[in-house]
């Protein structure tokens, strides 16, 4: 079976409401491409304008984090259920930012996974290496590690309606691309880690992005290869290019 593509937007801490309104007001009209599922990852704040806005098309909201209690004294964080009463379909997880300056360790990524699941919402788990990580040659050892632990837990058939974004850090706002063949190789490779956890059915399921500096430029190439099934666009998202991303095979 084919997997459908899937684009989405990180806005990361980009755009105030009116703003967001302002974009996705701007986005209407051009993005509309019944091929592919479009998801806007907006800020927190944002999500209640965002959620209005896409109304009527066929536009899903992922949030940029998510905590994996319930509810409680956890003062600044935001649970899974407050984003499903807000709309929420997807929750993007892990991204190299949160872990990075936040922190955030490949076990409490797990967490936030699961809970996802419990919720109904659909986890974006990125994963990524660092320039020095792959100079050292260890790039797909870190990636399976990332995968590994960010899945504990995960049933096969959880993991079949997942998406992972293949993120190499390097490539993350600083306009280099890794090459469609570089990031093919690592899609492929953790398309692999996904069969040896589960089995070929799960892996032929589960949807790999690409992200990193990716843009209307390049989305064609990076697009058409076989274990690329999207993308997780920052820059390119916050202005009318994301369209001719989302338009790509047009
Ligand atoms: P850029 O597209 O700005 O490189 O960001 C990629 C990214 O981090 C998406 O999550």
């Amino acid at each position: 079976m084919a997997r459908r593509k899937i684009i989405a937007g990180n806005w990361k801490m980009n755009m105030t409401p009116s703003e967001a309104k302002e974009l996705v007001a701007t986005l209407k009209p051009l993005v509309n491409n019944p091929d592919v599922d479009v998801v806007y990852g907006v800020p927190a704040v944002d999500i209640t304008t965002v959620v209005e806005a896409v109304k009527g098309t066929n536009v899903q909201v992922a949030a940029e984090n998510m905590y994996f209690e319930e509810k409680g004294a956890y003062t600044g964080e935001i649970a899974p259920a407050m984003l499903v009463d807000a709309g929420v379909k997807y929750v993007i997880l892990g991204h190299s930012e949160r872990r990075g300056y936040f922190g955030e360790t490949s076990e409490d990524v797990n967490k936030k996974i699961l809970k996802c699941f419990e919720h109904g919402l659909t986890p974006i788990m990125c994963c990524g290496e660092s320039l020095e990580q792959r100079e050292q040659g260890i790039t797909m050892d870190w990636i399976r590690m990332q995968v590994k632990i960010g899945f504990q837990g995960v049933t096969a058939d959880q993991a079949k309606t997942a998406v992972i974004a293949y993120e190499p850090i390097w490539a993350i706002g600083t306009g280099k691309t890794a090459t469609a063949d570089q990031a093919e190789e690592v899609c492929k490779g953790i398309r692999e880690c996904i069969a040896e956890m589960y089995d070929t059915d799960t892996a032929e399921a589960i949807r790999i992005q690409y992200g990193g500096s990716m843009k209307a430029a390049n989305c064609k190439e990076l697009l058409a290869k076989p274990d690329i099934d999207g993308g997780l666009i920052g820059g390119a998202s916050l202005k009318p290019e994301f369209a001719e991303i989302v338009n790509y095979n047009k």
